[in-house]
C-alpha cells in the first residue's frame, strides 16, 4: 500500500446540488430531521457502549442476557459478552407470534419466470428442516459448511439453518471458478458443500455442480456435498457423497429449536479478494452483527410493514448476507430476490420485476445504473415505477450523473437516494443519508450513521481539520459489526487493518469532508494518482467524464511518466456509437472544463467495456497494468470476463 506523500489529496470535484429529503418523508420518518439524527448520533457518542447494549436489550432475543457490552482489547472486540442469543431465531422465530406469521419473508422470481413466496412461518419450517438435515450429516456448532448456490430462496435457507445451529457459513459466489472454491473451502477447512444442479443466466445454464466436483477433487475436509434440484440437470453423484436436497428434506423434521449461542459465536466467513493475490476470510460473530444490520438497516431503509424491499445483491456479497437476508428478515421486512441477469429476456427486466411486484425500496449498485443508462430510457418507460418511493446504491461511488439519472429516471424525482458507504469487514452500512433527514449531494454518503467515528488522517497520521482536504479514512472506536479477523490469520488482520494508523481501524478507502461536514469517498489508497505532485482521485476524473453525454463508464489510472511522475490515463466506455477523431479532443477539453488542466487526460483509450470484479468493481489495478503496459502479476481471479482484459491488451498492442 502506497503511503500518502507529503502533499494531500487534492480535491476537484465541484459538485453543489443538493436535494432536501421530500417533506411526506421527514413527516412520517422516525427520524424526520437533520436536528433528530444528530441528537441521536450525539447520545451515542457521549456513550457509545450504553447506546449499543439498549438496542441489544430491546432488539435481539436473549436466551441467556449478557454481563458486559464490550471487551476491547485492540484490535481484538468482543460485543454482548456472556449472552446466548442466535441469528435465525431473530430472523424467524421472533416473528411467528405476532403480526408477520404469514407475511411474506421472500418473494423470489427465478430468471425464467418462475415464482415462489414463502411467508415467515414457511420461511421458519423450511429453515427447521434443513438444519435438520445438516445435523444428520454429522455438522455440529463450529463446523464450516461451503454454499456454492444460485440466487434461490434455498440460498438464503442454507444460510439461516447453518446459524440456527452454531454452523459457520461460507457461502461463495455462484460465478467463482473451481480453483476458487477449493481455495476458499481448504482456507476454511469446510466440512460440507451444498451446490445446486445448476442455475440460470441469460438463459444459460451455469452447470454448478460440475464446477464443484472439479474443486471437490482438491478440497480434502469436504465429505458431503448437498446439491439442491434447481434446472432438472442430472449431474452425475458420487455415491457416498452427493446426496439430493429434496430427498433429504423429505425425512426430516420440521422441528428445530434454535441453539442459544455465544455472542461471538462465528456466524460466518466471506472472502474477499486482497490487492495482493490471497482471498481473506472476513470473520463476522453473532450478536453483534446481527444488532448491527437490523439498526441500520432500519435506520437507513425506514421500511414500512407494508413494503417489498429489493437489494439486486447476490447472497455471495456481504450485501446479500447483510441486507438481503440478516438485516430485513430480523426487522420482519418483505425481501424480493431475482434470481438472474438484469438484461434478459430484455433490458427492461429490472424494470418489469418493480412493475409486477410493487417494489417499494430499490437498493443496487453504481454498475448496474451505469448499464441502465447505456441501455437506454426506452426500457424504462415501458413500466409503471410509481411504488417506488426510496433508492439506494452500494458498491463502489456513484459518479453524480449517474446519481442525478437514478433520481429523475428512476425516482421520478420523488424518492430520496441513500448512497451507502462500507465494506465486507464493517459489516453494515458506516455513512449513509437518512431518507427522512439528510439532504442529499450527489456523489456524497453524507454523514456517518449514530455510533460509528470517522476519521481523516494526513501523510503524519494527524486528523485532517481543514475542510475538502483528502486523506486516510478510519473509524476511531469499534462498532458492532466489525469484523473479528480475518480466518486463521490474526498477524494479517493486525497488519492490514491495524498497523497504520495505531489504535483506529483502516479502511483503506481515501475521503474528504466538505465545509458541510459531509463525506466523500475519493477511491481505493492504492488508487490516488499523483501527477506533478498533485495527488488526485480516480472518482474525481472518472465522474468528469461521466458527466460527458457520450460516455456510459469510465475508470482512470496514474502510468508512469519521466517528468510529470504519472500521467493521466482513462479507459472510457461510450453510451453508444464508435468514437470518431474529436472525440478524444472532446473529452480532453471536457475535463479540463469540469476539473482544471491538471487532470486532463494524457492517454485515452476506449472499450467495449471495463474489467470489473464478479461485484461489479472496476478494476484499476489491472488497468494500471495495462496503461505501463506491464504483464499483469495480480490476482485476477475475482475478474468478471476476461475477454475484456484481453480486448484492452489488445488495444495496447
Ligand atoms: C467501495 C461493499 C464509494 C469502497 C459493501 C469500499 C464505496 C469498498 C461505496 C468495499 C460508496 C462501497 N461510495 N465507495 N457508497 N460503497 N464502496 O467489501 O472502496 O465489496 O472500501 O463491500 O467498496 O467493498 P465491499
Amino acid at each position: 500500500m502506497s503511503e500518502p506523500a507529503g502533499a494531500s489529496i487534492a480535491n476537484v470535484m465541484q459538485e453543489t446540488r443538493v436535494f432536501p429529503p421530500p417533506a411526506e418523508f421527514s413527516a412520517s420518518s422516525p427520524i424526520g430531521s437533520m436536528e433528530a439524527y444528530q441528537a441521536l448520533y450525539d447520545r451515542a457518542k457521549a456513550d457509545p457502549e450504553a447506546f449499543w447494549a439498549e438496542y441489544a436489550r430491546n432488539e435481539l432475543h436473549w436466551f441467556t442476557p449478557f454481563t458486559q457490552t464490550l471487551d476491547w482489547k485492540p484490535p481484538f472486540a468482543k460485543w454482548f459478552v456472556g449472552g446466548k442469543t442466535n441469528a435465525s431465531y431473530n430472523c424467524l422465530d421472533r416473528h411467528l407470534n405476532g403480526p408477520n406469521r404469514h407475511k411474506a419473508a421472500i418473494i423470489w422470481e427465478g430468471e425464467p419466470g418462475d415464482e415462489r413466496t414463502l411467508t415467515y412461518l414457511q420461511l421458519h419450517r423450511e429453515v427447521c428442516k434443513f438444519a435438520n438435515v445438516l445435523k444428520g450429516q454429522g455438522i455440529k456448532e463450529g463446523d464450516v459448511v461451503s454454499i456454492y448456490m444460485p440466487l434461490v430462496p434455498e440460498l438464503a435457507i442454507a444460510m439461516l439453518a447453518c446459524a440456527r445451529i452454531g454452523a459457520v457459513h461460507s457461502v461463495i459466489f455462484g460465478g467463482f471458478s473451481a480453483e476458487a472454491i477449493a481455495d476458499r473451502n481448504n482456507d476454511a477447512k469446510s466440512k460440507l458443500i451444498i451446490t445446486a444442479d445448476g442455475g440460470w443466466r441469460r438463459g444459460k445454464l451455469l452447470p454448478l455442480k460440475e464446477t464443484v466436483d472439479t474443486a471437490l477433487a482438491k478440497s480434502p475436509t469436504v465429505e458431503k456435498c448437498i446439491v439442491f434440484q434447481r434446472v432438472g440437470s442430472k449431474p452425475p453423484m458420487t455415491p457416498g457423497r452427493d446426496l439430493w436436497w429434496h430427498e433429504l428434506m423429505e425425512q426430516a423434521s420440521a422441528e428445530c429449536e434454535a441453539t442459544p449461542l455465544d455472542s461471538e459465536a462465528p456466524l460466518f466467513i466471506l472472502y474477499t479478494s486482497g490487492s495482493t493475490g490471497k482471498p481473506k476470510g472476513i470473520r463476522h460473530t453473532t450478536a453483534g452483527y446481527n444488532l448491527y444490520v437490523k439498526k441500520t438497516f432500519e435506520w437507513v431503509f425506514e421500511p414500512r410493514p407494508e413494503d417489498v424491499y429489493w437489494c439486486t445483491a447476490d447472497c455471495g456479497w456481504i450485501t446479500g448476507h447483510s441486507y438481503v437476508v440478516y438485516g430485513p428478515l430480523s426487522s420482519g421486512t418483505t425481501v424480493m430476490m431475482y434470481e438472474g441477469a438484469p438484461n434478459w429476456p430484455a433490458e427492461d427486466r429490472f424494470w418489469a420485476i418493480v412493475e409486477k411486484h410493487r417494489v417499494n425500496i430499490l437498493y443496487t449498485a453504481p454498475t448496474a445504473i451505469r448499464s441502465f443508462i447505456k441501455w437506454g430510457d426506452h426500457h424504462v418507460d415501458k413500466h409503471d415505477l410509481s411504488s417506488l418511493r426510496l433508492l439506494g446504491t452500494v458498491g463502489e461511488g456513484i459518479n453524480p450523473e449517474a446519481w442525478i439519472w437514478y433520481h429523475r429516471k428512476i425516482g421520478g424525482e420523488r424518492c430520496p437516494i441513500v448512497d451507502t458507504w462500507w465494506q465486507t469487514e464493517t459489516g453494515g452500512i458506516m455513512m449513509s443519508p437518512l431518507p427522512g433527514a439528510t439532504p442529499t449531494k450527489p456523489g456524497s454518503c453524507t454523514k456517518p450513521l449514530p455510533g460509528v467515528f470517522p476519521i481523516i488522517l494526513d501523510a503524519q497520521r494527524n486528523p485532517v481539520t481543514t475542510p475538502n482536504q483528502g486523506g486516510w479514512l478510519c473509524i476511531e472506536k469499534p462498532w458492532p459489526g466489525m469484523l473479528r479477523g480475518i480466518w486463521g490469520d490474526d498477524d494479517r488482520y493486525i497488519e492490514q487493518y491495524w498497523s497504520r494508523a495505531p489504535g483506529m481501524y483502516l479502511t483503506g478507502d481515501n475521503a474528504r469532508v466538505d465545509d458541510d461536514g459531509y463525506y466523500w469517498i475519493m477511491g481505493r489508497i492504492d488508487d490516488v494518482i499523483n501527477v506533478a505532485g498533485h495527488r488526485l482521485s480516480t472518482i474525481e476524473i472518472e465522474s468528469a467524464l461521466v458527466s460527458h453525454p457520450q460516455v456510459a463508464e469510465a475508470a482512470a489510472v496514474g502510468k508512469p511518466d519521466e517528468v510529470k511522475g504519472q500521467a493521466v490515463t482513462v479507459f472510457v466506455t461510450l453510451k453508444e456509437g464508435e468514437p470518431t477523431p474529436d472525440t478524444k479532443e472532446s473529452l480532453k477539453q471536457h475535463v479540463r472544463k469540469e476539473i482544471g488542466a491538471l487532470a486532463a487526460p494524457d492517454d485515452i483509450h476506449f472499450a467495449a467495456a471495463l474489467p470489473k470484479t464478479r461485484s461489479g468493481k472496476i478494476m484499476r489495478r489491472l488497468l494500471r497494468d495495462i496503461a505501463a503496459g506491464k504483464e499483469t502479476v495480480q490476482d485476477t481471479s475475482t475478474l468478471e470476463d476476461y475477454s475484456v482484459l484481453a480486448k484492452l491488451r489488445g488495444d495496447e498492442e
